[in-house]
């Protein structure tokens, strides 16, 4: 299974993108396709013709902390650091595999590059469409009604990035979603929060050196 394809959550994918991202945006939009193909971990779909309730925004910066058990596709426990900067364009996921060394860093800007490195190597993307916007679910995503994931009451929503988006109803915060298959769990969220080290954002120089990046998205690609 290809790390790649675990992350890009947040970048509005399309089959569009240049070659070596074939793989990873098809895929996004196979999922996006199909979006009550993949239920696992959520229930059965709530029940038909759901009133929709209000379409609060996402807060413009969030921080979260999300956690998912990739055992069924043959992989451990991750934990991803979410960062959400709308106003600067920016999302920020520092992803730690269950017992890696260290974690790997997905930065995606809003004019759809995305970069994913770690100490060593980098792979470049380009999107046709960059970062999800706060009001998405005023923007044509689908209200599927309620259903209760890991014991919250959740409204549910689907879009073409999510399979499934949960959001407890008491709180307006995100529980769950299902993004290409796989079930991510919300630990933690705390809106307004900004990563202001701008150090962190910061893609290494050897993401731009035009030699690496091709070669580790075109191994990871033929491997999904
Ligand atoms: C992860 O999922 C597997 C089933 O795929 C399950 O057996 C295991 O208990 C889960 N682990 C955790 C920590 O939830
Ligand atoms: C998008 O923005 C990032 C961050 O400023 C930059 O590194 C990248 O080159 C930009 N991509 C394009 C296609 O302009």
């Amino acid at each position: 299974m290809s790390p790649l394809l675990l992350l890009l959550p947040l970048l509005l994918a399309t089959a569009t993108a240049t070659a070596k991202t074939t793989a990873v945006a098809s895929v996004t939009a196979a999922a996006a396709a199909a979006p009550t193909r993949d239920d696992r971990g959520g229930g059965p779909p709530a029940p038909p013709s759901p009133v929709p309730p209000a379409t609060p925004p996402w807060p413009e910066q969030f921080h979260a902390v999300v956690i998912t058990n990739l055992s069924a596709r043959g992989g451990g426990l991750q934990l991803i650091d979410l960062y959400y900067d709308w106003p600067r364009g920016r999302d920020l996921n520092i992803v730690r595999d269950q017992l890696s060394r260290e974690p790997q860093w997905n930065v995606e800007w809003a004019n759809g590059t995305a970069f994913l490195f770690d100490a060593a190597s980098c792979a470049t993307f380009q999107f046709a469409v960059g970062l999800l916007p706060p009001d998405w679910k005023a923007r044509g995503a689908a209200y599927l009604g309620r259903d209760r994931v890991d014991g919250f009451d959740c409204h549910v929503w689907s879009n073409f990035v999510f399979a499934r988006y949960y959001e407890d109803v008491a709180t307006g915060r995100p529980v769950s979603w299902n993004f290409n298959g796989m079930q991510r769990h919300v630990l933690s969220f705390e809106a307004g929060a900004v990563l202001q080290d701008s150090s962190k954002w910061q893609a290494p120089a050897y993401c731009f050196t035009n030699t690496n990046g091709g070669s580790r998205a075109n191994a990871a690609a033929s491997s999904s």
